[in-house]
């Protein structure tokens, strides 16, 4: 069917690694983990966290590179083509990707709504961060501007995804540095608020007996939600590489980064929250509202704050291209839907259903709703996307793919792609192949039970 001529490459292996960073830097480190590692006990969390990263969260990385690769092809595709039988795990995929990009848009609004709020109105936010936040959420009324902002953040992405990546991948290269080295400079300031120690020590007291099958299955599901993995958006993208391409030192490079992101956005956040007494219940104000104290702190605040949600939007429209992509991609090149269409029908129902994200927070006031049964409690609508994704069709996608290459294709073949047929060397390619085969499937499906039976309480 698709043929591998007419498919573009990856100009450099340069602009790979920017891509698939950009795919896997974004909301996740930035809005998500630090709430998390907050909610989850603080020093534990990051060391379960870290060795999750570290054993599972790179193995599955190669698993999906050489699987895309391999075959060049979209994850539908690509799995099917590997194994007639499996080309469903893809579509599983694409699923998870389409949910996630409902709420993904809509927090990807709060971004240019925040940019617009310090360009125009930086007093306001700083007068009472916390009201402000939960102001733009519906708190006095009908939040019309923030669900404004995140159907212009829908359509920035699908008009990125219309007009092919190029652009994205050559301003990727000037402003994903820029973020790091903005993090380093805020994560300084905010370690060195008044107050902010305790907040350092949190991060740094490791009490395991915070960790629970909850804090763990939370933990997974960050790995793989901010590694991008899990729903073969990194099986798309090795998918546009060549066999000159080193998947091996790539994977490293990636992992390393994302995580460094998540580690600063974490001692930039959590310090500021001890510093302000800003401690939002709800993982969304993090990045918002609690920031503000640490650029009130600082010289220049307003440029400052402006400059970094100008980058935090642009870490999130480089990951949700990501994902609409992977989605459009499937419905074009396997459903055979031309490209615009599908883009306009896709956006139109994200836009609809993720709304309701927005709306829950505050404004319907979903998000203490709980259903309670036999003890074990449901989220309802608010954060139930996330729980959905982040806890159990990712962690599914990533047991699936792992099984896939132990046991369907055979890590074998895995390690040849990986390889590039023996040009690069892969000293640990058997504890890959260990991994891929035992561990990764074992652990990763264990702790989806677990958390279904015992973690469905919110801690
Ligand atoms: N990794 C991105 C983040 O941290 C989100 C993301 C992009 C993603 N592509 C994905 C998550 C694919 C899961 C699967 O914000």
């Amino acid at each position: 069917m698709s043929t591998t001529e007419n498919r573009a490459e990856f100009g450099s292996t340069l602009g790979f690694i920017l891509s698939a960073a950009g795919s896997a830097v974004g909301l996740g480190n930035i809005w998500k983990f630090p709430g998390k590692a907050y909610a989850c006990g603080g020093g534990a969390f990051l060391i379960i966290y870290l060795i999750i990263v570290a054993l599972v969260g790179t193995t599955v990385m190669m698993a999906e590179f050489t699987i895309g690769r391999k075959t060049h092809k979209n994850a539908v595709g690509a799995l099917r083509e590997l194994n007639s039988k499996w080309g469903w795990v893809g579509g599983l995929g694409i699923l998870t990707g389409f949910i996630i990009l409902c709420y993904y848009c809509q927090v990807g609004g709060w971004t240019l709504y925040y940019i617009a709020a310090y360009i125009t109105d930086v007093q306001t936010v700083w007068a009472d961060p916390m009201a402000y936040f939960l102001g733009m959420l519906g708190a006095n009324g009908f939040p019309l501007a923030a669900i404004i902002w995140a159907l212009v953040f829908l359509f920035l992405t699908a008009f990125i995804i219309s007009h092919g990546t190029a652009g994205i991948e050559k301003m990727s290269k000037i402003l994903m540095p820029v973020l790091f080295i903005l993090l380093i400079g805020l994560m300084i300031r905010a370690c060195t608020l008044p107050g902010a120690d305790e907040g350092v020590k949190y991060m740094l007291h490791v009490d395991f007996s915070t960790i629970n099958t909850t804090a763990i299955l939370t933990a997974l599901g960050q790995a793989f939600f901010s590694l991008s993995l899990g729903m073969g958006v990194m099986i798309t993208y090795a998918s546009y590489l060549s066999s000159d391409d080193n998947l091996i030192s790539n994977t490293g490079i990636i992992c390393v980064l994302d995580t460094c992101v998540a580690l600063f956005a974490g001692f930039m956040i959590i310090p500021a929250v001890f510093a302000t007494g800003i401690a939002p219940g709800m993982g969304g104000g993090f990045a918002f509202a609690t920031l503000a104290g640490v650029f009130m702190a600082i010289p220049g605040g307003q440029f400052m704050g402006l400059l970094f949600y100008f980058l935090l939007f642009f870490a999130a429209v480089t990951s949700s291209t990501s994902i609409l992509e992977g989605t459009v991609s499937f419905l074009v090149e396997e459903k055979g839907m031309e490209r615009k269409k599908t883009l306009v029908i896709v956006s139109c129902i994200m836009f609809v259903i993720g709304v309701f994200y927005t709306l829950s927070q505050v404004f319907m006031n979903l998000k203490g709703i709980w259903i309670s049964k036999d003890g074990l409690q449901f989220p309802i609508f608010g954060d139930f996307l996330e729980y959905l994704t982040d806890r159990l069709l990712l962690p599914l996608g990533a047991f699936f793919t792992t099984f896939f290459v132990g046991w369907i294709w055979g890590t074998d073949k895995s390690i040849e792609e990986a390889t590039s047929d023996g040009k690069f060397k892969f000293g640990l390619a058997p504890v890959y192949a260990f991994m891929v085969k035992f561990i990764d499937p074992i652990v990763i499906g264990v702790i989806i039970v677990a958390g279904m039976v015992f973690g469905m309480a919110i801690s």
